[in-house]
């Protein structure tokens, strides 16, 4: 029972007087609705995380391990967003913007050396992406994850039929997403791959291999759909909107 007690509390937060002060900030604060939530986190959350200038937090944003996280100035949290950051933590560059629902997890349990999660600036995490951090996960500026879109670096080992996979272990390589790059609804990049500056991955696509950059790929397994090379005769039947 203490064993499990233990357990419990050694994956909420790095140490017992992180989890208690993490805690009864998000009991007296967490809840607060409205800009005013907003504007009270912006000040009192640097007490659990790092934060550069005013990052703004919805309520009921689920933090663990507060004290890995690093917000830069004018990131945003959605509500709903939950960040795991067991060492080595989850940074979100300036003006990035995390969507409702989105998960960030490093999952780090096992001493893995490059796990963590880096966001880099004018990025955003679409709803209900997932981003798993076990290899390490480096996300490079103004790039979009689109809804259910999924980052995850980590595989299962599974080579031997006499044991379960569970007690085999497990490789986290990790995964670079450059600058630049628009991920579609619900594509999934697995462990090990870089998708290159200005590339493109279309909705519902499964990557395991490296993109190159400036180009589009689909499919299951990803395949390159076309480059980007600015030589595609521009469509006339688009009407484009423009921030
Ligand atoms: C990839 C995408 C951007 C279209 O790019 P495009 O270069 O304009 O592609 P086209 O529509 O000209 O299609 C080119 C080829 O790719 C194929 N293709 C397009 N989308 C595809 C997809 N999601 N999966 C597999 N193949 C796809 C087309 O069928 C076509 O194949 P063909 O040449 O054999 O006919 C678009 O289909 C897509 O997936 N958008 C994502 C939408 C989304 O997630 N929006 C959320 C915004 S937050």
């Amino acid at each position: 029972m203490l064993k499990s007690f233990r357990l419990y509390l050694e994956r909420q937060a790095a140490s017992i007087w992180h989890y208690l002060l993490e805690q009864t900030m998000f009991l007296v604060i967490g809840w607060i609705p409205t800009i005013v939530g907003i504007g009270i986190r912006g000040i009192f959350y640097r007490l659990i995380l790092k934060m550069d200038g005013v990052a703004a937090i919805e309520n009921n944003v689920r933090l663990r391990f507060a004290s890995n996280i690093h917000l830069g100035q004018a990131a945003y949290l959605d509500q709903g967003v939950y960040l795991h950051a067991c060492p080595n933590g989850i940074e979100i560059g300036d003006r990035s913007i995390v969507m409702h629902g989105a998960v960030l997890h490093v999952y780090n349990f096992r001493g893995l050396p490059n796990a963590g999660i880096k966001i880099g600036q004018d990025s955003l995490v679409g709803e209900y992406s997932i981003i798993r951090g076990q290899g390490g996960v480096t996300i490079g500026n103004r790039v979009y994850t689109s809804p259910f879109t999924q980052i995850i670096a980590v595989n299962h080992i599974f080579d031997d039929p006499n044991r379960s996979f569970v007690e085999q272990g497990i490789t986290a390589q990790g995964i670079v997403i450059e600058d630049d790059v628009w991920l579609g609804a619900s594509a999934v990049i697995t462990d090990g791959v870089r998708v290159g500056k200005g590339a493109v991955v279309a909705a519902g696509a499964v990557v395991t291999k490296d993109v190159p950059p400036h180009t589009v790929v689909g499919g299951v397994p990803a395949k390159i759909l076309r480059e980007i090379d600015g030589k595609s005769t521009p469509r006339s039947d688009r009407v484009i909107y423009y921030s």
